[in-house]
């Protein structure tokens, strides 16, 4: 125990009351009191003494945040407070005239603040006894997710609250610009927008990895169980601010005249822009102005009455409150209805779901499908049939859906992709965020292949399209690719509608080139998933320039051996290796060998990286001046197509000895094993192309 506590109770006390400090000062007023270091050895103190006691662990600790791996699941939790949405208005015209309605309304003056509205996630953070005991998502307004222990990673949350009285905040969680950047590079499939990429991060399974993604909150509403002694808007805010909470400080304050405007908003020690209703139009204009330079996305401003009391005598409709209306930039979006969702079944079986919109023109083309890519991404949106979505093609020309406007009050709620197969009622597997159809003769997943097979990207077979595909496939000709070799082209065509004596001969003659294209193309043809062109590459690159190579691989489960190439990433040599043990895809090699295709890279053919240690094994020994640590010597060996291994045996090549290499320098001596040093090694690779590191895979 440290010496200056009496018991180790007071010692955690105290390191959680630091912390706390120290991380509101960072993450909410952005003014770091002490170094990261210093920080870090308290936060490491308190770990230890949690561990060692886990009595000990509080709920409010600060260690709490960087979530588990333990299942979050998300039950469905009734809100305790009404969470309504907000009326629109698209032009400053509109917006003042609201006011003026309002003042009018209400017959009397009013004080409005005019907040960035935040292109986020609504969520609401509930309080009991001080503590954080519920965060939940919007969901349709009475109930949403229970999403607390994600919510609890985000380090500008208050995990406690000075007040024991019950309060609910509602806030709007958001990725800054730069971390969605940052993190949707690396994903399997790209979010159109930040808000997507919070939203999904919001739902993900386990919170440790919900820790890893930088969200943030900015709170602008508080519910407390009795808030008589609140009485603007204002108030709420700078309250929320002193219990720890994030608020935006980008808002402005609007009353008749500017002087009140600037007297109320010192008064409630807030920051902001005060001014007189007479500026409202030049600063929404300004805000419009400076919305791209903003760190975040606001997808418009929102402007709310003030004072509490008129706000209870303007009241609400059934979706929005009276006193508060948003103000919507324009956006290339546009608004339509999901009219279905259909399912998608790929070549590989992947299931996708597809919304079928009421055709729309964004950013001058029509659209009216959209993917889904899967069901998490339909959770995120909350997405059911008929609900009114707001699409997009910002950025990226690929359609998608940002997010629901409305729910169609009759629908069952969230969409769910069925259980089974649409196209041959297989029962639906789930492999990671995706679904697939497990029947591998499934017709689609056969149509599909045979499609692939031929196209430009595979096969290439001239004179030979889907459609001639698809009267085979009909014909049911076609169990798999290789029949392609074997049927009888004139019996099956030459009674078929539009199978002329000359198409039929094109097409046998197609049929018959297409023995002469590469072993690559033929590996991509095969349709292994992940596998494509430039996969294919890597692999022939590295030395598994043929089919009994790669077989071998395959057969002794040497994932080893791809992992240990550059570019394969764990995730892709599994699915390789998964799919070259498949029994109907050994078939298909071997009938495809059977016809004539070719099962290795032809000698003279060029590769397209440097290749100088192809066929090499390589092992790497000792410390390194140019290489620290040695992997990165191991990197260049493999990037030019040599292995490397962590022993010497009779199968190795070169020692590359560093410094201190010890006793496999005798052990390379004795066996006539090529020695190099880390000078040699250098010129060797000299005036090779070093190819940009690899990315790590984001661990979603
Ligand atoms: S006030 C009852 N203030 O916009 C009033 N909402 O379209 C509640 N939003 O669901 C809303 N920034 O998720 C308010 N400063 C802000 C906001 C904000 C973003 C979101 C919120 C709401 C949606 C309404």
């Amino acid at each position: 125990m440290n010496a200056h506590y009496d018991t180790l109770e007071e010692e955690v006390e105290d390191l959680i009351e630091q912390l706390r400090r120290y991380q509101q000062a960072y993450y909410v007023d952005n003014r770091p009191l002490v170094s990261d270091l210093a920080y870090d050895h308290l936060f490491d103190r308190l770990v230890a003494l949690e561990t060692e006691h886990p009595q000990l662990r509080r709920q409010d600790s600060p260690t709490q945040r960087v979530g588990s791996d333990l299942d979050s699941s998300f039950p469905e939790v009734r809100h305790t407070i009404p969470v309504l949405s907000l009326d629109k208005a698209y032009s400053d015209a509109q917006l003042l005239a609201w006011i003026e309605k309002t003042e009018h309304k209400v017959s009397q003056d009013v004080g409005i603040v005019i907040e960035e509205k935040i292109d986020g996630i609504s969520i609401v953070l509930y309080y009991e006894e001080g503590l954080l005991v519920r965060a939940v998502t919007r969901g349709n307004g009475t109930v949403g997710n229970d999403v607390t222990a994600n919510v609890k990673t985000i380090r500008s949350v208050p995990l406690r609250i000075p007040v024991a009285r019950k309060l609910a905040v509602r806030g709007e969680v958001y990725l800054p610009r730069q971390s969605f950047s940052a993190l949707n590079e690396q994903m399997d499939v790209p979010y159109a927008n930040p808000r997507n990429l919070a939203a999904g991060t919001i739902r993900r399974i386990k919170s440790s990895e919900v820790a890893k993604v930088p969200l943030q909150i900015f709170v602008y509403e508080g519910f407390w169980e009795d808030d008589r002694q609140i009485g603007n808007h204002l108030l709420i805010l700078s309250t929320l601010a002193s219990y720890g909470f994030c608020i935006n400080p980008n808002m402005g304050y609007f009353t008749r005249d500017a002087q009140t405007s600037r007297a109320n908003l010192e008064r409630a020690g807030l920051k902001g822009f005060a001014g007189s209703f007479a500026e409202i139009g030049s600063y929404i204009k300004a805000h419009t102005a400076a919305r791209s330079s903003l760190p975040y996305e606001i997808d418009g401003l929102v402007a709310k009455v003030d004072e509490l009391a008129l706000r209870e005598s303007l009241g609400y409709t059934e979706h929005h409150p009276r006193w508060a209306m948003a103000y919507k930039f324009e956006s290339p979006q546009a608004q339509t209805v999901v009219q279905a969702i259909d399912i998608q079944v790929g070549r590989t079986g992947r299931v996708t779901p597809v919304a079928r919109v009421k055709p729309v023109q964004v950013a001058g083309s029509i659209i009216s499908n959209i993917t889904l890519h899967n069901q998490d991404y339909i959770d995120m949106l909350e997405l059911g049939l008929g609900d009114s979505v707001e699409i997009s093609r910002r950025g990226d020309v690929i359609p998608a859906v940002e997010r629901v406007i409305e729910k169609n009050e009759q629908s069952d709620g969230t969409y769910h992709m069925p259980p089974t197969c649409p196209v041959c009622s297989t029962p639906l597997v789930q492999k990671g965020a995706h679904t697939f159809c497990p029947n591998v003769q499934c017709p689609a997943q056969v149509k599909g292949r045979i499609e692939f097979f031929i196209s430009k990207e595979a096969m290439d077979i001239e004179n030979f399209g889907p459609e001639t595909a698809s009267v085979l496939f009909e014909l049911g000709l076609m169990q798999d690719v290789q029949d392609l070799y074997t049927i009888d082209y004139r019996k099956a065509l030459c009674d078929q509608p539009g199978f002329g004596e000359k198409k039929i001969r094109l097409i046998e003659e197609g049929i018959e080139k297409s023995k002469n294209q590469s072993f690559k193309r033929v590996l991509v043809a095969l349709g292994i998933p992940e596998l494509g062109k430039k996969g294919a590459e890597i692999l022939i690159n590295a030395g598994l320039d043929s089919m009994d190579k790669l077989l071998e691989v395959a057969r002794s489960n040497d994932i080893e051996q791809l992992v240990a190439i550059k570019q394969v990433g764990m995730k892709s040599a599994r699915m390789y290796i998964d799919a070259l043990q498949d029994p109907v895809m050994l078939k298909r090699i071997e009938a495809l060998s059977a016809v004539g295709l070719k099962m290795e890279q032809d000698a003279g053919e060029p590769m397209s990286i440097d290749q100088r240690f192809a066929g090499q094994v390589w092992c790497v020994t000792g410390s390194f001046t140019h290489f620290n640590p040695r992997s990165l010597a191991m990197d260049e060996v493999t990037r030019r197509g040599g292995r490397t291994v962590s022993s010497i045996t009779g199968k190795t090549t070169h020692l590359l000895a560093g410094s201190g290499a010890g006793s496999k320098l005798d052990a390379a001596r004795n066996l006539n094993i090529t020695i190099v040093d880390e000078q040699t090694f250098l010129s060797m690779l000299e005036q090779t192309p070093t190819e940009e590191e690899k990315q790590g895979e984001f661990s979603f």
